[in-house]
């Protein structure tokens, strides 16, 4: 048991009690960034005149020593130590003896391991935001390749309309686009440095909270010491987003099981994405899809504990907060899984062009145009719809489509009826005479496309 905090007690802490306090199993995580931000407060505190130059030199070589020394396997990071703090400050006390017990001199845990998890988390919002950018990257070039692939668009998980797959795409697109958004706008909050806090009152050293916020490339410190140690929020923020993203991804694997069963055959998943069954030997399953799906729930879970866990919680630092850790690592951990596994997927799928176009024509998605059609030969449009809904029930009985009707039997229908229908309500025609801007027409869907890139390009 390496503890920093011996001197008041008489008694031993009981091992259970140690075991069930201790963090360092988990909080190990952020090793680097608590050797990183330890540097800058040394550098700051020899600054002030708080170090000598020798001090702070020892300090910064043997955290630097320890850093090295952890990477290369040459020191663990074990259970003997309480946190990752402790292990940090005992190494160093270690390895320069008095120097490093000056380190913390104006520094709490508390600040310490706010300005940890701040760092942690700040890193991670870019990694996922890379991973993202790289999905859109993915969408983009599919998007590029099925401006003219013809599929039907749904609602109530009924044909609609007809769209493109470009167009379907697009609105995940749009989706992750968002995302990115969300993160940068919290990166932008979070970014600011709550070092010289100290346990919750600041410190009555003359620290330069400026110079450690510039140095570890904050955008300034944080205002109040006591929110700085006990602030959340921005863990909060990134998990909400991490949910978001996940249910995007969940939102988009459900439509990718769909397509891929054997009704729809809309897609067909590679091998190197799909597994098998242990009995059936003709199956060829989604798994990838479904666990993406189903470990969105895990993610949501961590936004309502860190929620639960803070919302009882009165100024300032209180242990609760340990309690953001696992989970928050363990959602970063599932997300950056599930982005770069579904990239991978969406890179190999195949898509099933000809199924789409055959779906597309069977499901009456024409009809709106059919009764545009009418509303153009001068019929009310309340008719027309009236109208082309007996052709409906009379094509379903027929089991066939509207264009599959002879002149003679649209016109025993109604009147209004002409050679040029055929041509008007073609699965083609529908499509592309949807041009205005966010709509499936392939003209339209290339601005788009053009815009997006311009945006990836920048972004
Ligand atoms: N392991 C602690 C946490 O994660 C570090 C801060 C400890 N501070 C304290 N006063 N016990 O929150």
């Amino acid at each position: 048991m390496a503890q920093l905090w011996g001197g008041r007690f008489t008694g031993k802490t009981d091992e259970l009690v140690y075991e069930f306090n201790a963090s360092v199993s988990f909080d190990k995580r952020f090793f680097g960034q608590d050797i990183e931000g330890s540097i800058a407060h040394a550098v700051m505190l020899e600054k002030q005149g708080i170090l000598t130059k020798k001090e702070k030199d020892d300090i910064v070589k043997g955290l630097t020593g320890i850093r090295e020394d952890v990477e290369k396997g040459l020191l663990q990071i074990t259970g003997e130590y309480e946190d990752i703090h402790s292990f940090v400050e005992a190494s160093l006390i270690e390895r320069i003896g008095e120097a490093g017990k000056k380190l913390h001199t104006g520094r709490s845990r508390n600040d310490q391991v706010a300005l940890d998890m701040r760092l942690y988390t700040r890193q991670e919002v870019l990694c996922v935001d890379g991973l993202i950018k790289e999905l859109l990257q993915t969408l983009l070039q599919i998007m590029t390749e099925n401006t003219e692939t013809y599929m039907p668009g749904f609602t109530h998980l009924q044909k609609a309309q007809p769209v493109t797959l470009a167009h379907h795409v697009g609105a995940y697109f749009e989706m992750f686009k968002r995302d990115r958004l969300r993160l940068k706008d919290i990166y932008g909050r979070m970014n600011y440095c709550p070092l010289g806090a100290g346990a919750l009152a600041g410190t009555t050293y003359p620290l330069d909270r400026n110079y450690t916020a510039s140095m570890l490339g904050f955008e300034g410190p944080t205002l109040n010491s006591m929110d700085s140690v006990s602030d959340r929020d921005y863990v909060i923020e990134f998990l909400s987003a991490l949910s978001t993203i996940m249910m995007h991804l969940s939102r988009f694997c459900e439509e990718i099981i769909i397509w891929n069963s054997n009704e729809y055959r809309f897609v067909e998943i590679d091998d190197s994405y799909a597994t098998g069954s242990s009995i059936m030997p003709q199956k060829k399953n989604p798994d990838i899809a479904e666990l993406i799906r189903g470990k969105t729930g895990r993610v949501y879970g961590a936004l309502m504990s860190i929620l639960t866990t803070m919302k009882g919680i009165p100024l300032a630092y209180n242990k609760d907060m340990q309690e953001d850790k696992e989970l928050t690592f363990d959602a970063i951990d599932t997300v950056k899984g599930s982005l770069a596994l579904f990239d991978g997927m969406m890179k190999t799928i195949k898509f099933n062009r000809s199924m789409m176009e055959k779906s597309a024509v069977k499901g009456f998605t024409n009809a709106t145009d059919a009764a545009d059609y009418l509303v153009g030969k001068g019929v009310p449009f309340r008719d027309a719809h009236g109208i082309i809904g007996r052709l409906v029930l009379y094509c379903i009985d027929k089991e066939c489509s509207i264009d599959d009707l002879s002149i003679e039997e649209l016109k025993s229908i109604s009147p209004a009826f002409e050679e040029d229908i055929y041509e008007k309500i073609s699965l083609k025609t529908c499509v592309e005479k949807r041009l205005t801007l966010g709509a499936p027409g392939a003209a339209a869907m290339r601005e788009v496309i053009r815009i997006e890139k311009e945006y990836l390009d920048n972004n």
